[in-house]
């Protein structure tokens, strides 16, 4: 399938799915705490959602059995909510959900700390969201889309962690998974397509403190980290505008 172009009503939709997705998150943020079990998170994800006349996408996506992805510690993303799986404090957990609106998509991610977490976890949370602001400094019209990916990694690679490569970002729009795929790594000998206005794109990174190579649990779901070392991700839904930088759609404004 092609990129998609959204026209202004659309990208107008797609605002408005983002906004409620990040509120959402919010409701989700403040619901964290240690004892609480990654089950009733995502009951209350869910609950989040409908209630602003939102659908779930997670929900029955391939078969995927929840609305939020839920991810403890060494799991990277796509963990599966379970009633004993409880959070403790110095637990970090990613939270990776998203919604249609009216037809359109919204899919976001953090990672947060659960009560008091050590500073190498919360650096590993900080360095993460960093980096995709940093990609998303070159998510303009006009520029490559592989100069985000360059400017990811750039921005990671000093720090030491690694970068996850067997799972990337993408386009957005009336599916939850469009082309292009982006890669969180710098790409040789080839640049992505040209960006224009109207693209939806989410920009995805997924930063482990060790090393980048993952598996993926008996569950068929769950990516871990293989050298068990903790892992972040950070996500938002942005589009490219006619000038400038993008607007981040699942940042509330
Ligand atoms: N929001 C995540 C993504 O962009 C997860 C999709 S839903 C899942 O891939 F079913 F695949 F978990
Ligand atoms: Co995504």
């Amino acid at each position: 399938m092609p990129v998609t172009i959204k026209s202004e009503d659309e990208l107008n939709l797609m605002r408005k799915a983002g906004q409620l997705l990040a509120q959402v998150h919010e409701e989700l943020h403040d619901a964290l705490r240690p004892g609480i079990s990654t089950l009733e998170l995502d009951s209350i994800g869910e609950e989040a959602i409908r209630k602003r006349g939102g659908v779930p996408n997670c929900k029955d996506y391939e078969g995927y059995p929840a609305s939020v992805c839920i991810s403890v510690n060494d799991e990277v993303v796509h963990g599966i909510p379970k009633a004993e799986v409880i959070l403790k404090e110095g637990d970090i957990v990613s939270l990776d959900t998203g919604l249609i609106y009216k037809g359109f998509h919204s899919d976001a991610a953090r990672t947060w700390g659960v009560g008091k977490i050590s500073p190498e976890a919360q650096k590993l949370i900080d360095i993460t969201q960093q980096s995709f602001f940093e990609g998303i400094k070159y998510a303009k019209a006009g520029n490559r889309l592989y100069d985000i990916s360059k400017a990811i990694d750039s921005y990671i690679k000093p720090h030491g962690y690694g970068i996850v490569r067997e799972l990337t970002g993408h386009g957005i729009g009336k599916e939850l998974h469009e082309e292009p795929y982006i890669p969180n790594f710098r790409q040789f000998f080839k640049r992505g397509i040209t960006l224009r206005p109207g693209m939806t794109l989410c920009v995805e990174p997924m930063i482990t403190m060790g090393k980048r190579k993952i598996a993926f649990l008996d569950d068929e779901w769950t990516v871990v980290t293989l050298d068990g070392s903790l892992a972040a991700h950070y996500e938002n839904t942005i589009a490219i505008r006619p000038e400038g930088e993008p607007e981040i759609l699942t940042i509330i404004n």
